[in-house]
């Protein structure tokens, strides 16, 4: 096996629900996402993700492709409803472990060091029947099934991430609706987040017992927040949305109370009570029990315009955007480097992932079967040096993963975006590498060699 002992991680990143199909493959029981698939005008093109990459019988030829890849690491989730075999959640599904258990043994004869997602959305819908993240009670089921899952691979694994994107899961799943399980108020949204944190909390004792030696985080998609001018009242938006985006969970994490104006914001608004009786009074501690490390998951800043400017200004805005992909995502790497860089200053990191990083265009093979997607190389490689940039700075950046691997299933936008390396067939499900694949193979190795001192410590 090869020693990648300190060296930086340079890998790629998937979940579970995103490519592996096998959606009732040895007993898997529904997650919400199945549920959420299946309820019409949820997915954009009433797409379902039964079969997605077909990882889950697919995932030997996978392994091979990281390996021709040459990456030293690779994240991926594990699929929480494929570990129990009863709604009740106390029976286990031997053979879905049993899946990961394979997976692993073959990674690591890889050399590949397995970085471990616990929570990547797809939560078991006989949870959420019972209340899911709304219900403080309901921890409990995510710490039983973290003490299954890491007393189970403990010995192999030592890379864990809690939750992926607690933002991601209250704010779009719980306010805006449009993930599920569709729900839209500010009160369960911001419930739903705080027990997130506070199971985040609980589950790192149960970790750190199980699998010693082992580093555990969690991954927050962070979104630096640019005010559209210099006026006050963009400024006064942007603070407000940085809060609700991005400190509402580095806040607490770092052992400080939730931030002041977005709450009383929400509170003005009548969007939250005064009594906010859901956070107990030794929460903050048990939010900001020590980590080893913060998982970022960046795509793009946001240019914050005020809703006041609009209505009572003309005033003009500032910041240009630059070329977006086809997301609509701004390609912004400054604002990653400086992310880096103001996180180091503001917060004690010992350690920092780069969890996800990528960009969403679609190519398809050309007449001589090339698929040249020129643009996803350009914003990796931007993304690329802004990382050794804050590095340079003193960043204590110790890996990279690139979202994502191969085209595979973008929640409720379908298969629509295709973020891959790897160019999926949906209909054939043959899998073809991307120019961007043979760059990111290159670029891998010559970083290897010629910025040891930066970027391996
Ligand atoms: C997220 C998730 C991924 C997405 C990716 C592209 O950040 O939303 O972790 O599952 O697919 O980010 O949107």
């Amino acid at each position: 096996m090869k020693n990648y002992n300190n060296k930086f991680l340079w890998g790629t990143a998937t979940s579970s629900f995103q490519i592996e199909g096998g959606s009732e493959s040895d007993g898997k029981l529904p997650s919400i996402w199945d549920t959420f698939c299946k309820t019409n005008g949820k997915i954009k093109n009433g797409d379902i993700a039964d079969i997605s990459c077909d990882h889950y019988n697919r995932w030997e030829e996978d392994i091979k492709l990281l390996e021709e890849l040459g990456v030293n690491s690779y994240r991926f989730s594990i699929s929480w409803p494929r570990i129990y075999s009863n709604p009740n959640l106390n029976i286990v599904n031997n053979k879905g472990l049993d899946f990961y258990d394979k997976l692993i043994d073959k990674l690591l004869e890889k050399g590949i060091i397995p970085f471990i997602t616990l929570n990547h959305w797809d939560i078991p819908q006989s949870f959420q029947d019972k209340g899911g993240w709304l219900k403080r009670d309901n921890i409990e089921y995510f710490l039983n099934y973290v003490n299954i899952i890491t007393s189970r691979l403990g010995d192999k694994v030592k890379h864990w991430i809690t939750h992926n994107e607690p933002w991601v899961i209250s704010n779009l799943g719980y306010f805006d609706g449009i993930h599920a399980p569709g729900n839209k108020s500010r009160l369960e949204s911001f419930t739903v987040a705080h027990h997130l944190m506070v199971s985040h909390g609980l589950a790192i004792p149960i970790i750190r017992e199980n699998s010693i030696n082992s580093e555990v985080g969690i991954s927050l998609n962070l979104c630096p927040a640019y005010p559209a001018s210099s006026s006050e009242h963009d400024r006064y938006a942007s603070l407000l949305f940085d809060q609700s985006f991005n400190k509402l969970f580095l806040n607490p994490l770092h052992g400080n109370n939730y931030p002041n104006e977005i709450i009383s914001h929400w509170k003005k608004n009548k969007e939250l009570p005064n009594n906010l009786n859901f956070i107990k009074s030794n929460d903050i501690n048990i939010i900001s029990t020590p980590t080893d490390f913060l998982g970022i998951n960046y795509y793009s800043r946001s240019i914050v315009r005020s809703n006041l400017v609009k209505e009572n200004e003309n005033l003009p805005i500032e910041v240009f955007p630059n070329h977006k992909t086809e997301f609509d995502w701004e390609v912004y790497p400054d604002g990653l480097e400086k992310l880096l860089i103001s996180l180091n200053k503001n917060y004690k990191l010992d350690k920092i992932y780069i969890t996800e990083n990528g960009a969403s265009y679609t190519s398809f093979p050309d007449k001589n079967g090339n698929i040249n997607d020129i643009n996803r190389i350009k914003y990796l490689d931007s993304h690329i040096i802004a990382c050794n940039n804050a590095i340079i700075a003193g960043v204590p950046l110790k890996g990279y993963f690139l979202w994502s691997l191969m085209d595979n299933f973008e929640w409720a936008e379908g298969y629509r975006h295709r973020f891959g390396l790897i160019h999926i067939d949906f209909n054939t499900l043959e899998r073809k590498p991307k120019s961007s694949f043979y760059w990111y193979k290159n670029k891998i190795e010559y970083q290897k060699n010629i910025l040891p001192l930066t970027m391996v410590s």
